[in-house]
């Protein structure tokens, strides 16, 4: 099965083959601590440096290379507008401003976002995929 190593948390998810998986809906269901804020290519909170895989990962669209700029050529993706379809690792720096999804607005974000399954992307249910921390 293809893994998402999400290096900076040390977490890494594994998907079913075949499947296309979104990074940020990825760290949000397993718990991998990408920080994000608008989970809708605006912010630029959630930018991750692709380590490895760039080769998986869908192609860039207008709004995410207009968000990242400069970041672009430095190997950065906006973890809500990228899926991979591949092993992939991604780090991030600690540092980066997030949403605090435990207060009301955060907690009603990723709820809404979770359950909107309109973005054309594959869902994979949460017994198919496989959470295992770094050792
Ligand atoms: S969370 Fe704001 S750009 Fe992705």
């Amino acid at each position: 099965m293809p893994e998402v190593f999400f290096e900076t948390s040390g977490r890494r998810v594994s998907f079913p083959e075949g499947e296309e998986v979104n990074l940020l809906r990825l760290s949000l269901r397993h718990g991998c601590g990408v920080p994000w804020r608008c989970a809708s290519g605006n912010c630029g909170t959630d930018r991750l440096f692709v380590v490895d895989g760039r080769e998986h990962l869908s192609p860039m669209r207008r709004r995410e290379r207009e968000r990242l700029g400069e970041l672009v050529e430095q190997g950065y993706r906006l973890s809500c507008q990228t899926y991979t379809s591949g092993n992939v690792t991604v780090r991030w720096d600690p540092d980066q401003k997030g949403l605090d999804e435990d207060s009301v607005a955060g907690q009603r974000l990723k709820a809404r976002w979770l359950g909107a399954g309109d973005d054309g992307a594959s869902s994979v249910a949460d017994d198919d995929v496989v959470v295992t921390d770094k050792v």
